[in-house]
């Protein structure tokens, strides 16, 4: 073990956590570092930053400045920024914090064991936001958990360019990770006790790998086809999806997998044709409704969430009003909202906003509140029913086991023995809208 101790900070979604996890695996791998919960022990500081919506570089120039005084303290320690705000400022993070030594990409840090090695030799900043061709995951370690569900990137970047925006400018061009590689990551995970998996992408349903040397090639429906062939992997839930790609092919493995969770986070983003076109989207709302129907066809009890956007430039209350109605009418479970946020250098910043900040304010609290009463209706009515958990762990809250439904809810619960890593049934008692409390029955068998 050498003496580097290493913090990581990070913001964003949920392929920002698993390049996390995956950083701190390279370096214990290459710099054989240790891992730190507290910025105070550490001397490399990895800040890996998101920059969906505005205050991203006050935040980032808030908490580098925390991070001003330790290097004061000791000039050796070594901060890096990564992730989206990396690559949008490049080097103008320099300009403001000078003292910062490592600039990375989402798709470069897997260069950082390298890139920390010759910070120290020349001393000197290095910048890194380049977009190599999938080259990252060549340099991932096998993962170690002892967690029983488990992220795993399967896509990276984004060709959609929906005109608000800055991800395709932040992460790059769309690329598929060989299909090869997550099979062996999905196995090794369940050799280690993983029984869901959670697969990551911006569009996982654009997953397209071809394999030149076969000439075939691997759809996203392919793709959860053979990781349903993984034995000991008995859940699959995924992130982010997106209309247009969600063909014929991916609705009937719904039909065909059993282990496809009954539970579909498809943003829609608005329930009006014109502001969907403005952003574009590339479909309408007949297009959405037709593939929910499609869905629930073959799936009549599956829950679907979504994720909106209040305030777009040109929304008028009317467009708003059709939000609500669309949520009301696809009775839609638990989603994101967020009030617009313009992003440097995309076309919706350029388009003319005439709705002043408290209406958007009004609208997004109304909104929430639409929302929230969906979820409260479907977690009052899971009260009472018997439902199937992947037991995950122990709270230390209130020291209560707790675990996951298909639907997405935590469920808090007491049982004599420990199940980690078991699925059970829990009969829910309680609802408190966004988890429930419930009662141990039996093992479930699967
Ligand atoms: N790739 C996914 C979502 C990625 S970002 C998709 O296309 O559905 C997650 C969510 O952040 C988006 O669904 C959108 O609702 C929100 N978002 C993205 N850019 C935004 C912006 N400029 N302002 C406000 N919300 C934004
Ligand atoms: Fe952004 Fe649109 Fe790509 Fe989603 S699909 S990441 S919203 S550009
Ligand atoms: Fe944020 Fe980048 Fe993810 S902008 S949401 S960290 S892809």
């Amino acid at each position: 073990m050498s003496n580097d101790k290493l913090y990581i900070k990070t913001w964003g979604c949920q392929m920002n956590e698993y390049d996390s996890s995956k950083i701190a695996d390279i370096m214990k791998n290459k710099l054989n570092c240790k891992i730190t919960k507290s910025s105070k022990n550490a001397n490399i500081l990895i800040l890996n930053t998101c920059s969906i919506r505005e205050k991203a570089q006050e935040k980032l120039f808030h908490q580098l400045g925390r991070w001003k005084y330790f290097k004061k303290k000791n000039p050796e320690i070594i901060i890096g920024v990564g992730g989206c705000v990396a690559t949008q400022e490049g080097k103008k993070i320099l300009n403001r914090a000078y003292y910062v030594d490592i600039i990375f990409g989402p798709q470069t840090f897997h260069r950082l064991p390298q890139m920390i090695y010759k910070v120290r030799k020349f001393k000197k900043y290095l910048i890194d936001i380049s977009f190599p061709k999938i080259e990252k995951f060549q340099f991932f370690p096998m993962t170690k958990t002892d967690k029983v569900s488990a992220f795993i990137s399967i896509i990276e970047g984004c060709n959609k360019y929906c005109t608000y925006c800055i991800v395709p400018h932040t992460r790059g061009k769309e690329i598929s990770r060989p299909y090869k590689d997550i099979l062996i990551e999905v196995k090794n995970l369940s050799t280690q006790g993983v029984r869901e998996i959670h697969l990551l992408g911006q569009n996982v349903n654009s997953y397209n790998y071809v394999d030149n040397k076969r000439k075939k090639h691997y759809t996203f429906a392919k793709l959860l086809t053979l990781i349903s062939k993984i034995e000991n992997i008995k859940r699959i839930r995924f992130t982010t999806s997106h209309p247009i790609n969600f063909s014929d092919e991916l609705i009937n493995v719904y039909n065909k997998i059993p282990k496809l969770v009954n539970f579909l986070h498809l943003p829609v983003q608005s329930g009006s044709d014109k502001i969907l076109s403005l952003m574009k989207r590339r479909y309408n709302i007949s297009d959405y409704v037709s593939i929910i129907n499609r869905i629930k066809n073959v799936r009549p009890n599956i829950q679907i969430s979504s994720d909106f956007i209040v305030g777009f430039p040109g929304e008028t209350k009317k467009d708003f009003e059709n939000t609500i109605s669309l949520i009301l009418d696809l009775d839609l479970d638990m989603s994101f909202s967020f009030i617009y946020s313009s992003r440097p250098g995309t076309p919706a910043s350029k388009m003319k906003d005439n709705t002043n900040i408290l209406e958007k304010k009004k609208r997004l609290y109304l909104l929430q509140d639409c929302i929230k009463q969906q979820t409260k209706k479907f977690s009052l009515k899971m009260v009472n029913t018997i439902q199937i958990i992947l037991v995950e762990g122990i709270s230390n809250q209130n020291n209560k086991y707790f675990g996951k439904t298909e639907n997405n809810r935590m469920v808090f619960f007491t049982c004599k023995k420990n199940y980690i890593g078991q699925f059970i049934y829990v009969k829910i008692i309680d609802s408190y809208i966004y988890s429930l409390y419930g009662k141990f029955m039996s093992i479930y068998k699967n």
